[in-house]
């Protein structure tokens, strides 16, 4: 509907697998900026734009972007949002996490754009199972969607969305993110203080602001492609970075995830990593 075969869409990299294979499926070519703590390049993206790349769409995670934990900062937005207007591209901010702040308040909501859309998920505040999402966009795009799913699948079911609708509006629900916010933070800090003192300096990262996830980078092994095997053996799985990669070697790179497990599984699970770190160790 916005993207036909053969057009350009920016993603960081490393980017969110989910959303490079569904831009794969609309026949989409993808272009990776890399991504620091405070969001995409937006000096390689300006001399991308410069050098003649015209893309459709730059798609972004905002808040405690997967798999990296960066959140984009309201400065590097404005410029983005300023690049949008000057080369007429699609700015989707997709930002399933924002709620999840480990260390504050939710930000505020990003201003409107007339090139943006911001796409909003219940599935990790409320249930994934419920498969309830809304987008704030311009009108023009909100009813090219609306037309678009209504031609796929009628609609979400109207259930999910009732279910949805009462319980962000519960008297609860404030309760309920603050426990959110709460876990993410002592599952965060068990994660990374487990990380930093069982790996040491094999291993560096940038302890993420929420989320669900660290990205780190390990020194002194082949592959994490490799690794994983091995960790799996010893009962501890992680994506390795091969998995986010548009064109660059992400391969002594991993991500690891908080959002299932308890602080005692994770102080266990980063000794069964550092046992399949030291096996495989080059050194
Ligand atoms: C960046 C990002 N977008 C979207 C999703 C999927 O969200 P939903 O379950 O709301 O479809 C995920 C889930 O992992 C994600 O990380």
């Amino acid at each position: 509907m916005v993207l036909d075969p053969g057009d350009t869409v920016v993603v960081a990299e490393p980017e969110y697998l989910g959303a490079m294979q569904a831009f794969h499926n609309a026949g989409a070519e993808l272009t990776g900026i890399p991504i620091d703590h405070g969001g995409i390049d937006l000096d390689q993206l300006e001399n991308a734009l410069a050098a003649g790349l015209r893309p459709k769409m730059v798609y972004l995670v905002p808040h405690f972007h997967n798999p990296s934990g960066s959140t984009l900062s309201s400065s590097r937005l404005e410029r983005l949002f300023a690049l949008a207007s000057h080369h007429g591209f699609l700015v989707v901010l997709d930002d399933p996490y924002r709620e999840l702040t480990a260390d504050g308040e939710t930000p505020v909501e990003p201003d409107a754009h007339p090139m943006a859309v911001h796409l909003r998920s219940t599935s990790k505040i409320l249930a994934p199972g419920l498969r309830v999402g809304w987008l704030i966009g311009p009108r023009w795009l909100t009813i090219a969607i609306e037309r678009a799913k209504q031609s796929a699948d009628l609609h979400t079911s109207t259930a999910s969305q009732a279910i949805a609708r009462r319980a962000l509006a519960a008297d609860w629900f404030p309760t309920h993110l603050a426990t959110l916010r709460s876990a993410t933070r002592t599952k965060r800090d068990a994660l990374c203080d487990a990380l930093d003192a069982t790996l040491g300096e094999r291993i560096s990262f940038t302890r993420p602001g929420g989320g669900m996830f660290v990205w780190a980078t390990l020194s002194g092994v082949e592959s994490t492609d490799v690794l994983l095997t091995r960790a799996l053996d010893r009962g501890v799985a992680f994506v390795p970075g091969s998995a986010f990669a548009v064109t660059h070697d992400l391969s002594s790179c991993l991500r690891l995830s908080w959002a299932t497990a308890n602080t005692d599984e994770l102080i266990d699970a980063v000794s069964r990593l550092a046992r399949s770190v030291e096996i495989g160790s080059k050194r």
